[in-house]
């Protein structure tokens, strides 16, 4: 039972209901006795007890904390009005009459898409009782007697970590058609190049680690890495996947998907880093790159990780234009090529690397490496 010595679920007389709010005239609960609250929440419970009066009582607390309540004394009731409306809360009893029990709405509130929390009230709790509310995931388990401040606070706090669960799974799916989707979007343009995109991550992130790149840089690099090669999503698939050499005209075109990648990226404008080191991954040390020819250190060291990172990878492995190379020529490369493709240093550093270690070389932590 509730405390009945609390007056927010104290009734008054006048207010004990002699038949279940369900069956009154109207909706569920469209009692309007109760005095208006000072500020009503977008919030929605549905609230279900077997005993009125507790019931009533729990509804006129909720409405004048600005909850909108949907009440009923009927499981069959509840779970009828939660696959019709929508909630932000379940509060209800577990012992609802009969073999009744509260974890039916849970595991319908639960299956709900987006699920909804529940808060399970009981007078009577067991380990037994405590393993199903966990089985069901119930967000809260309340024992009676409780007062108002307890119901209240259990309420917001579910609500509230309910919406940011809610609000983080969105920002996630978000996050897989940005980092997920895309790539694969621009691989189908040129199967063999599958896995380039996440390989190049891999290998610029380990970098990174190794030259010492902060976290925050790390990240946008992983990013950038991912979707370095968006801009071909503008490059005909027949020059993308041709095999021999290119036409000047041709090559014209691809050579336009570091810009075309930049201006694809410009809503994400809290990652400006990531946009310059796509629109910079074909640059060279030597200033012989493209589109601007910037040189040396005008590519920040991030950037300058990434035209590496995707070098390597083109060069191990196979391309419609060519076989992958033996791990030799690809370290007799980086060799030539520091001071002239690449930053000398790093250029150094992955020759070294890879002649010593082989493919081990970019393990998979730092500190493995050497
Ligand atoms: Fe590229």
């Amino acid at each position: 039972m509730l405390s009945n010595e609390h007056p927010a679920l104290s009734l008054p007389q006048e207010q004990s209901l002699h038949m279940p709010i369900e069956d009154r005239p109207g909706s569920l609960c469209k009692d309007r006795s109760v005095p208006a609250p000072a500020r009503r929440s977008s919030h929605r419970i549905l609230l279900v007890d077997d005993e009125s009066e507790i019931l009533e009582g729990l509804r006129t607390m909720l409405e004048q904390a600005g909850y909108q309540l949907t009440c009923t004394t009927s499981l069959q009731v509840a779970l009828a009005a939660i696959t019709r409306e929508t909630f932000h809360l379940v509060l209800t009893d577990l012992y609802l009459g009969g073999d009744d029990l509260g974890y039916r709405l849970a595991e319908a509130a639960r299956a709900c898409k987006p699920s909804v929390p529940v808060i399970l009230l009981t007078g009577r709790p067991s380990f037994a009782g405590a393993h199903e509310a966990l089985r069901s995931r119930v967000a809260e388990i309340l024992v009676k007697p409780v007062d108002s401040s307890q119901v209240l606070t259990a309420c917001r706090r579910t609500i509230q970590e309910s919406e940011l669960t809610r609000r983080n799974q969105e920002l996630e799916a978000q996050n897989q058609v940005l980092t997920a989707v895309l790539p694969r979007a621009i691989e189908a343009k040129d199967p063999t190049t599958c896995g380039h995109a996440e390989r190049v991550v891999h290998y610029a992130d380990m970098l990174a680690q190794r030259c010492g790149v902060n976290r925050e840089d790390r990240d946008s690099l992983r990013l950038a890495s991912l979707l370095h090669d968006v801009g071909k999503i503008g490059v005909p698939d027949g020059i993308l996947t041709k095999p021999g050499p290119l036409t000047q005209s041709e090559r014209a075109l691809i050579e336009q998907h570091p810009q075309k990648g930049y201006e694809i990226l410009e809503p994400l404008s809290y990652h400006e880093n990531v946009r310059t080191w796509v629109y910079q991954h074909h640059e060279r040390w030597d200033g012989k790159g493209y589109p601007n020819g910037l040189a040396g250190e005008e590519v920040a060291l991030p950037g300058r990780i990434l035209i590496l990172a995707e070098v390597y990878d083109a060069l191990a492995e196979p391309r419609s234009y060519k076989a992958a190379w033996e791990l030799p020529r690809i370290v007799g490369y980086f060799r030539d090529q520091a001071g002239r493709h690449f930053d000398p240093d790093l250029s150094h550093l992955v020759a070294n690397g890879l002649e010593r270690m082989g493919g081990r070389f970019f393990a998979s932590r730092a500190d493995q490496l050497f």
